[in-house]
């Protein structure tokens, strides 16, 4: 049997403040641990839920440097942004902290110290690149060069971005500084190491003996870590923007991002309670994380070493890492713009929260990558949304209205088929907490919308409108029913879609209920009066969608004239004015144009060059056409030395663009002049 817990701690992984949140972070991390922290909520259980700006880090730094601001300035406006945008969306977070609160600094100072103070570092020192000019040790971030897998010349000393390729600094072709331009040289350095290799056994028996049922691809991932062996690894940085590591002769060196972080998880519990120890070093406190597929290893190896290390903190019981959310098709990426905005969405659909927590939970990626569509999101706004819940709930209310002036009916005997609607709803409950519990909400909302269906088919079966008019007693049973069935949506879909529960009651004129209510039938009592019914959801139209889809275009489009750009030939060395002056540029006319005979790619041209009329063979052949090129007027480098081709002496060479992906253009003068003209 699963052990019971007295209190829960559910953790959301801390989103970077540089940048705001997209659909992927929602549908991979915030949704479902919105989802599961309001159910546990609604049951009454003893749960907080975590979550805060996670502000340090090379990034963040990057981008200070990039728009000349300081990274504080960066971290204050993400923060804020984020934030507000998890508030408008719903997130019920009970706190929303920042690890460059002064709670978040002492803390996760103190747990270095602790860990340091009891030997559970070594100490190494390697050599690392140091840039001389701006006198700064070069995160690997730092490093640009050129790829040695693909020859792109913009690679990363972690990472190329074009061929995907992990690096490391020292593989780059001709590295040099992303700070100064400099070429940097190798300098000691000395860190500080948590030996992971300790901790093997300890986490081979604690997850892959101890929890099998984990979800395959977490499990997985932590076999595939353990089996490979696991290392020591740093956690300082020589850095100037972070928590200090607090020893003696660590100047200029922080503590590692992603030791910092996860500590954040408890100095936001200590801002959120004094009484923040209950949750964090008792056995019967159940940790959850939910993250990311990206954040698997620090939350399932790292950081419980981490805590395991410093002792006195309880482990997570469970990690339901999601995997990926791509979009239309592509990819999600900030650095390419390519992303469902959250800010932007609030503001382009004001009360359609539940629209996206709808769509983003009924598509999360739990077990594989998944793809959203704005066209998907339109049909289950209109055909769900709308189509049974909206049009569910709105029938209700509509006729009670109509027939009862808003006075709920009393519930007269039931026939069979009632009684068979209200087992099937009674079902829903031990369905909903069985999916939730196992981090299964795709599942889990489609339990909640199927109290919407039971009512829809309900109404659709019974027919009350036209009932009404032989057997109008039959009729109070009826919507005395729906209405109880309506009651219990408010429970149901309350943790999916929050604003449409309370919506629900609002409508009602009735207090929440809590979950144990779910699937009774008396929950709103003859007699109470209910309110205007109002509609949930409104329909999508073509039209919004459309403005979408061109959104995403446009930036599709921009992204691949960047990249066009990138593929741009380097400048060539210079030359004085005096060679420029040596070459003889006149604008001249194509007179004849003509296939040189047993080539593919020449071409014989009779031009006017205004000096003299004269031939000359050029190899684009493959891209125009002969009688496209008669009459028009181009450029001639007319004192190339003679060649012969084919017998034919060249006398010259007319010039030629080359897009980036290599097709030929002919440069023409924007306007008709005399040929002769001289070109400089
Ligand atoms: N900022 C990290 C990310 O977005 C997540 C940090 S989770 C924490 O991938 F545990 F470290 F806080
Ligand atoms: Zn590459």
């Amino acid at each position: 049997m699963a052990k019971e817990y007295k209190r829960y701690l559910v953790t959301s992984a801390l989103p970077y403040a540089n940048g705001p949140v997209h659909i992927g972070h929602l549908a991979g991390v915030y949704i479902p641990s919105d989802i599961y922290a309001r159910y546990l909520r609604l049951k009454g259980c003893d749960v907080i839920s975590i979550c805060g700006s996670d502000e340090h880090g090379v990034p963040i730094t990057i981008k200070a440097r990039k728009e000349g601001v300081t990274p504080q300035q960066i971290v204050d406006r993400y923060h804020e942004i984020i934030r507000k945008s998890f508030e408008g969306l719903g997130m019920s977070f009970d706190i929303y902290s920042r690890t460059s609160s002064k709670t978040h600094a002492r803390v996760a100072s103190d747990f270095f110290r602790k860990l340091y103070d009891d030997g559970k570092f070594i100490e190494k020192t390697s050599m690392q690149y140091y840039d001389e000019e701006a006198q700064t040790f070069l995160a690997d971030r730092y490093i640009v060069g050129t790829c040695p897998r693909c020859q792109n010349d913009r690679a990363y000393g972690d990472q190329c971005e074009k061929c995907g390729s992990t690096l490391s600094p020292d593989e780059l072709i001709d590295p040099h500084s992303a700070v100064s331009g400099s070429v940097p040289v190798k300098r000691e350095t000395k860190h500080w190491y948590l030996p992971l290799n300790d901790y093997e056994q300890f986490l081979r028996e604690w997850i892959l003996d101890g929890h099998k049922e984990w979800k395959s691809n977490v499990y997985g991932q932590c076999k595939s870590w353990l089996d490979l062996g696991l290392q020591p690894r740093a956690v300082s940085r020589d850095l100037d923007w972070g928590i200090p590591v607090p020893v003696e002769g660590a100047e200029g060196k922080v503590l590692y991002v992603w030791f910092d972080a996860p500590i954040g998880y408890i100095s936001a519990t200590q801002d959120l309670t004094p009484d923040w120890e209950k949750y964090w070093k008792d056995e019967e406190t159940k940790m959850v994380h939910f993250i990311g597929k990206d954040n698997i290893v620090f939350h399932c190896i790292v950081f419980p070493s981490m805590l395991k290390a410093h002792g006195g903190y309880i482990l997570p019981e469970n990690v339901p890492a999601n995997e990926f959310l791509n979009l239309e098709g592509d990819k999600i990426s900030t650095s390419r713009n390519w992303a469902v905005w959250l800010n932007e969405y609030l503001e382009e659909f004001p009360g359609k929260e539940d629209v996206l927590r709808y769509v983003l939970c009924a598509n999360a990626p739990e077990t594989k990558d998944n793809d959203f569509t704005w066209k998907d999101f339109q049909a289950r706004n209109n055909n769900e949304l709308v189509a049974v819940l909206g049009n569910f709930v709105n029938r209700a209310l509509v006729l009670t209205q109509k027939y009862y002036g808003g006075k709920v009916p009393a519930c007269g005997e039931l026939n069979d088929y009632d009684r068979e609607t209200l087992a099937e709803l009674a079902k829903v409950k031990g369905a909903l907490e069985q999916n939730i519990e196992n981090y299964r909400f795709r599942e889990a909302l489609k339990e909640a919308m199927n109290v919407a269906r039971i009512g829809n088919k309900y109404l659709a079966d019974t027919e009350p409108w036209k009932v009404v008019k032989s057997d109008p007693e039959r009729v109070k049973t009826i919507l005395n029913i729906a209405l109880q069935i309506t009651a219990n949506l408010s429970i149901a879909i309350e943790p999916f879609m929050p604003f449409s529960a309370a919506k629900i009651l609002r409508m009602l004129l009735v207090e929440p209920f809590g979950w144990e209510r779910l699937g009774r039938t008396d929950l709103i009592a003859a007699g109470h009066e209910i309110g205007e019914p109002s509609l949930l959801f409104e329909k999508i139209e073509d039209d919004v969608i459309q403005k979408q889809m061109d959104k995403l275009a446009a930036i599709k489009a921009a992204n691949k004239a960047a990249e066009s750009a990138q593929n741009i030939d380097a400048q060539k060395d210079s030359i004085s004015f005096d060679d420029f002056q040596k070459m003889d540029i006149r604008v001249s006319t194509i007179l004849a144009a003509e296939k040189v005979a047993k080539t593919k790619k020449l071409l014989k041209l009779t031009v006017d060059t205004g000096i003299d009329k004269r031939e000359i063979v050029s190899g684009i052949a493959e891209h125009f056409a002969p009688e496209e090129l008669v009459g028009r007027q181009v450029l001639v480098l007319v004192n190339l030395e003679p060649r012969t081709l084919k017998g034919i002496e060249s006398r010259g060479m007319i010039l030629m663009g080359e897009d980036a992906s290599g097709k030929l253009v002919l440069l023409q003068p924007g306007e008709k002049t005399n040929n002769g003209a001289i070109v400089g």
